[in-house]
């Protein structure tokens, strides 16, 4: 993990938030690549749950809502995680993560009561993941949404806050109306939107693996409550279908099925990743019934049943969902990516192999010799032919060894060298970063090569 998190930072995919005044826990900052990266994901993401899917349409809802969508919805009521604290070194602590490092699996539903009491009656077994200490707190439900003040100009607006989005997928609740009235829908359809999201996580550790500001990719599938279930199967299957498609090694992937479920599912199963901390939640795939409309409905007084145009029959209708987090699945393809391989003068070669159609830059063109300005010139000729396709670099900076190990460490996947023959016959080697293998290729065929070894 420390290797990733290095190279992330070394080579400008990720950085912590506000450095420079010590940093803000638990909040990243995307570097020049890492911004590549994520919009990489998310296209990716949004071709195959959107693009690629009749049924299925996008939306960007606004992050700030009406306070009393959270409340519909159960989060002011329900959404918090019981915390504690180490009375020796003060560090906040998940309650139902430290009962399940010893095996023990705290339902969501318990009260504070029941929670301290399981707490209680395993704190032999407990210790504070930091100083190792055995001295807890009694452990409180400690709200995850976030207030602001937006709109109020009260000096007491904490009285009557409005929230952070805690969840993408309220907005697609809330808008359901709207796309059915104003588009060509029918039920069975789907509604996708990807956006950020905002959390007071009590623990902030794993690198990008859980921030309290984040992106989500939601899918919200609205379905008849007979079809419900055959609808989760088959997201499940598809949802499982989009990582192996991106080149993610099954091996690295797994299924868990929550047995105690959060207070909106009736049934849930997470796709875990193998991180390099273990096996942890990916992506959430939920069946979420009809809790979702029937709460808005309740709420806001608008009717939000379905009537279907062929049967005349009407009906409330069952959600299922996908939601997974652009950081996340970030740190997922980082780790499947990291590579470091032995070279035969005994040097170790720092790869990421993301899929091509992930890296953040396609190519990198370079001119053999920088003092030589026939061979700059040429290459800056090359490189503003590229451009216009894909991001690409450009570099001239040190001995051409160096220049492979900066873009290998990025994950480039070609990299281009204008040498003294290409001035002679308009040919360039093009590298590739896995097999590193070196091709001479017509400068007037450069971009059909790249655009075939990309699939794109
Ligand atoms: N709408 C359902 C929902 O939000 P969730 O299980 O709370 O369900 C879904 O979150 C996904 O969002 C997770 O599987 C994870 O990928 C991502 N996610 C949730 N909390 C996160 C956090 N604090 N930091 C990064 N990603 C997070």
């Amino acid at each position: 993990m420390e290797k990733i998190v290095s190279l992330a930072k070394r080579r400008g995919f990720v950085y912590p938030s506000s450095e420079i005044y010590g940093g803000f826990a638990a909040v990243y900052d995307l570097g020049p690549y890492g911004v590549e990266l994520a919009n990489a994901l998310k296209q990716a993401w949004w071709k195959y749950m959107v693009q690629m899917r009749e049924d299925i349409v996008g939306l960007d809802s606004a992050i700030f809502m009406h306070p009393k969508i959270w409340e519909a919805s159960g989060h002011v009521g329900g959404f918090s995680d019981p915390l504690s604290e180490c009375r020796s070194c003060h560090t906040r602590v998940r309650v139902d993560h430290l009962l399940e490092e010893i095996g023990i699996a705290a339902d969501e539903k318990m009260s504070e009561a029941e929670i301290n009491e399981l707490f209680q009656s395993n704190k032999k077994k407990i210790k504070c993941p930091k100083c190792k200490a055995q001295d807890f707190t009694k452990a409180k439900k400690f709200n995850l949404l976030v207030k602001s003040n937006l709109g109020s100009f009260t000096e007491d607006w904490t009285a009557d806050p409005v929230y952070l989005r805690g969840e993408t997928c309220q907005g697609i609740y809330v808008n359901y109306k709207n796309v059915l009235d104003s588009t060509r829908v029918k039920i069975p359809f789907g509604m996708a939107q990807t956006g950020k999201a905002f959390r007071n996580e009590i623990t902030a550790r794993q690198f990008i693996f859980r921030t309290r500001e984040f992106e989500q990719m939601e899918m919200q599938y609205f379905t008849h409550p007979d079809k419900e279930m055959e609808e989760y199967e088959k997201l499940k299957e598809y949802r499982w279908k989009f990582y192996l498609d991106l080149g993610m090694k099954a091996e690295n992937l797994r299924w868990h099925k929550h047995e105690n479920l959060v207070f909106y599912a009736k049934e849930a199963y997470d796709i875990e990743y193998n991180f390099p901390f273990g096996f942890k939640e990916l992506e959430g795939i939920h069946a979420r019934g009809n809790y979702d409309l029937s709460q808005h409905a309740k709420f806001s007084g608008t009717a939000l049943d379905y009537l279907d145009p062929v049967t005349g029959e009407k009906y409330i209708p069952h959600i299922i969902e996908s939601s997974v987090g652009v950081g996340r699945m970030f740190l997922a393809f980082l780790t499947e990516a990291y590579t470091e391989e032995s070279l035969d003068g005994g040097e170790t070669r720092i790869v990421l192999k993301l899929p091509k159609s992930l890296a953040p830059v396609k190519a990198a063109v370079f001119p053999l010799l920088k003092n030589k300005p026939e061979l700059v010139a040429k290459a800056k000729e090359v490189f503003e032919s590229l451009v216009p396709h894909w991001m690409c670099e450009f570099d001239d900076n040190g001995n051409i060894g160096k220049r492979y190990r900066r873009q290998d460490e990025i994950g480039t996947p070609f990299c281009i060298t204008i040498d003294f023959d290409t001035l002679e016959n308009d040919t360039v080697t093009i590298r590739d970063r896995d097999t590193l293998t070196q091709e001479r290729v017509a400068i007037g065929e450069l971009t059909t090569f790249i655009q075939k070894k990309l699939g794109a």
